[in-house]
């Protein structure tokens, strides 16, 4: 087999070094290029443990610069995109929607722009795989699931952002028969999030005992998934994926973020011997999110079927691995929350201040 060259863009955030590490190990016999730019959400300290590998490399670009995708797209004789680069975080849609304009709506169309010459031009070149989120399906109420076949109805500048970005990749599809991919994935939890999300923030502030922020009442339902079972659907998807589809992916695991904020107040008390219940008293309700989603439950069955796909963990073994994975990293946390994470974090979360 002739080796391929797969660019994963993001791979130095959250899912994107899951998915780098995978793809590492997985196929030593192809190369795996990491495209990111460096956001104060990248961090390439994620991925120590495979930097060395001989299949690994990693260019510093930023998606906004077409000449730049061009460029790496063809110098580097690129075989498959995986693109996750991204703005990812709702709270900052709200008070920056420009730079999720920017990134993942113009930062997307310039790499798929770039995938496509080189593939018009006559390139080796398997698939577009453009991941995305289940929040483009907008916000459900108390039953019903996310399909595929579920109309678009994003609500924060964040999921418009990535709901445009999905339709300009299946615009792709049908103009050109540009062979694209599309997933739709609910929350991921797991080790190396930065702490702006739910699960880390509760974290870092329940290892130093301060405000819990609940948004609301708390009630607001996400559906969880193990961040490396993210990776591995999007590893099938990848490989087996029809082009032209989209996948959703989900744990199956819906809580509400009250739920869960007590959970993970319980599993902290146990491992780190405090007692029984103390954390929960640090449980703070905040001012809402502005047009928050209530609730976000996706139907997986399509992968499930098609592809095979399914969770390796139950959620109360990936909570549990997860909580263990931070309380052992206190350093990576320390060291992404110093700096300007301060800053963020007063400006975000005045009223949780205790
Ligand atoms: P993240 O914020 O942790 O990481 C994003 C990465 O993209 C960072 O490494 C950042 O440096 C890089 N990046 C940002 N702007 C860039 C640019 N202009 N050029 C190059 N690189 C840039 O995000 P994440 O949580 O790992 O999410 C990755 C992808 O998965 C995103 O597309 C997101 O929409 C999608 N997604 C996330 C979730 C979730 O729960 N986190 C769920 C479903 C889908
Ligand atoms: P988040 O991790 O930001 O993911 P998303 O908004 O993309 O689902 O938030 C998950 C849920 O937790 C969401 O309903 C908002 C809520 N939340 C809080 O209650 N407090 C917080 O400090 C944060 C960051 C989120």
């Amino acid at each position: 087999m002739s080796q391929k060259t797969i660019l994963i863009t993001g791979g130095a955030g959250f899912i994107g070094s899951h998915l780098v590490r995978r793809m590492v190990r997985a196929y030593p016999e192809h190369r795996i290029v990491n495209l990111d730019s460096l956001t104060y959400a990248g961090n390439l300290e994620n991925l120590k443990d495979v930097e060395s590998a001989d299949n690994y490399h990693f260019v510093k670009a930023d998606i906004n610069d077409l000449a730049a995708m061009q460029q790496v797209i063809s110098e580097w004789q690129v075989t498959g995109v995986i693109h996750l680069a991204a703005e990812s975080h709702v709270d900052r849609s709200i008070t920056d929607p420009l730079s999720f304009i920017h990134t993942n709506i113009v930062g997307t169309a310039n790499l798929l722009l770039a995938a496509l010459k080189h593939w018009q031009g006559g390139a080796e070149f398997d698939r577009f795989f453009h991941v995305s989120t289940d929040e483009v399906y907008g916000s459900l109420g108390k039953t019903g699931y996310f399909l595929e076949t579920t109309p678009y109805d994003p609500r924060s500048p964040y999921s418009a952002s990535k709901a445009s970005s999905d339709h300009i990749v299946r615009a792709y599809h049908h103009t050109y028969g540009f062979p694209v991919v599309i997933s739709n994935c609910s929350n991921n939890y797991g080790p190396y999030q930065f702490p702006e999300k739910l699960i880390p923030l509760m974290i870092n502030n329940i290892r130093q005992s301060k405000a819990l922020p609940v948004y609301g009442d708390g009630t607001n339902v996400r559906d969880w998934l193990w961040v490396e079972d993210h990776a591995s659907a999007i590893d099938l998807i990848y490989r087996e994926g029809v082009d032209g589809e989209t996948y959703n992916i989900g744990g199956n695991n819906e809580m509400q973020n009250i739920e869960l904020v007590q959970l993970l107040c319980d599993v902290m008390d146990d491992q780190l011997g405090r007692d029984p219940g103390s954390s929960r008293e640090l449980i703070t309700f905040v001012k809402d999110r502005p047009g928050h989603d209530a609730r976000y439950a996706i139907d997986s069955g399509k992968i499930q079927r098609e592809l095979g796909w399914e969770p390796s963990l139950t959620p109360q073994q990936g909570f549990k691995k997860t909580v263990e994975w931070y309380l052992a990293n206190q350093e990576w946390l320390d060291r992404v929350t110093s700096g300007t994470y301060q800053t963020y974090y007063e400006s975000m979360y005045q009223s949780a201040e205790s």
